[in-house]
């Protein structure tokens, strides 16, 4: 567990967001916001660690067992953190610290305390608070103290959030990075597919690809050939995928905390069939529309609108929906077409794969209006599971699987595409595929 001393944005930008949370939050408060806890495997083995992305959002921290506190003093907010303190016997173990001392000169936080002395400090500033501003559920000995204080608890993530949704330069700038280089590591994949290839092959592909450029997988790698395609959160990444199937890739990579989120579908053997084929181009289309409808002003279910009407329609022309046009779609976009498309269109991201800022604002408020600067991915599928009893499923399109996910900035300049490294075409994918191996793969 090493650690970071650099900070991923500039240190203005952490100051500016603590100021506009601030401003939010009334004056007799404590702020307390806790870190993510490590999570154990078993006895002393720990789970690979990731900040909380509040504490990220705010200042930075990547360390684990940390706190952020603000307060008002005087005429200004006062910043401050709870750290390991500095420990040679721990640090030989788990990897060296940045102490009290490192985080009050390097990040954009004025006071550095040691985690130890938490529960006098923090009760010393409850004695003067009114409210408390905190996330519970993360830090145990920090839910104690609150709720031994029996002051009101507010959830400050309700702000947060909605700072959140809106990325600023410099978070769109890594958001690049990150989606430039899972855009190269599904190339990497399609080059080095062929028939008889083991899912759990091409997601050691394209996390080697993350790995080797410092970087990590977002979220599980979903590799599933064939019907596994057809399973939307397939993780197992154990079969081998035959000649003639399809392999769905839904991989994203994390650069400085920040998510991409990416799918591509190709024939392992380099040759779509004309049924994958009709599919293919049928979800290719509706992503273009999906994401030809990303604009400013346009409320946030645009993209899932535009998705579902070209995928009705085309699931008319090939026969697989046979009823009208206003039938496949439904009233509220709930016709038939959802039994093959059964997920929505677009999620935020940002820190999080899922980030925060849905189609809502907060959890009843009117539906989100594209502003510049949101990100949304753009995922239109469709899924015919051999395995499907509850439907019907022309035999020329069963075990067909397919998704094209892109990450989409809204500008006001329309849709900006930070995947768009990454090919989609079917004839780009053909000449991809395999182009990547060895003479004996070949
Ligand atoms: N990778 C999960 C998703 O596409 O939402
Ligand atoms: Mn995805
Ligand atoms: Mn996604």
């Amino acid at each position: 567990m090493g650690t970071t001393s650099r900070l991923p944005l500039p240190y203005d930008d952490y100051k500016n967001r603590q100021e506009i949370f601030f401003k939010d939050i009334p004056k007799e408060s404590l702020i307390l916001i806790p870190t993510n806890p490590v999570c154990y495997r078993s006895n002393d083995t720990t789970f690979p660690y990731r900040a909380s992305s509040y504490i990220l959002y705010l200042c930075g921290w990547k360390e684990p067992n940390a706190i952020f506190m603000a307060y008002y003093k005087s005429d200004s907010w006062v910043t401050s953190i709870f750290v390991q303190p500095r420990d040679t016997k721990a640090e030989i173990w788990e990897g060296r610290r940045v102490g009290t001392e490192g985080a009050s000169s390097d990040w954009p936080i004025e006071d550095a305390y040691s985690v130890n002395d938490m529960e006098n400090i923090i009760s010393g500033q409850i004695s003067k608070s009114e409210k408390i501003y905190s996330i519970k559920g993360l830090n145990e000995s920090l839910d104690k103290i609150i709720q031994s204080s029996e002051l009101e608890v507010i959830d400050p993530r309700v702000i947060l959030d909605e700072m959140r949704v809106i990325k600023s330069e410099g978070e769109i700038l890594l958001m690049q990075k990150s989606a430039s280089l899972a855009s190269q590591a599904h190339i990497e994949g399609m080059k080095k597919s062929f028939s008889g290839i083991g899912e759990w092959e091409i997601q050691s592909i394209i996390e080697a690809y993350f790995s080797s450029n410092k970087s990590c997988a977002s979220y599980g790698s979903i590799v599933g050939g064939g019907d596994n395609a057809t399973i939307l959160h397939y993780h197992s990444n154990n079969s081998v995928i035959k000649n003639g199937d399809l392999v769905l890739v839904d991989a994203g990579s994390e650069v400085e905390g920040y998510a991409s989120d990416i799918t591509r579908t190709w024939p392992v053997n380099g040759k779509f069939t004309d049924p994958q084929k009709e599919i293919y181009n049928l979800v290719l289309s509706a992503e273009l529309a999906a994401i030809e409808a990303c604009k400013v002003g346009s409320p946030w279910s645009s993209s899932h609108h535009a998705a579902s009407k070209v995928i009705a329609k085309g699931l008319i022309e090939l026969g697989i929906l046979n009823c009208t046009f206003d039938e496949a779609l439904g009233e509220n976009y709930d016709g038939p077409y959802r039994k093959y498309f059964m997920h929505g269109t677009s999620h935020s991201l940002g820190l999080d794969v899922h980030d925060v800022g849905g189609g809502r604002q907060g959890d009843k408020g009117p539906q989100r209006i594209l502003q510049p600067g949101m990100v949304l991915t753009v995922e239109p599928g469709l899924y015919f599971g051999s395995w499907r009893e509850d439907i019907d499923i022309p035999i020329r399109y069963s075990g067909i699987g397919i998704r094209i996910e892109d990450d989409v900035v809204i500008t006001e300049n329309g849709p900006l595409v930070l995947t768009s490294e990454c090919p989609k075409e079917i004839s780009e994918i053909e000449a991809l595929v395999g182009q990547g191996l060895s003479d004996n793969h070949a």
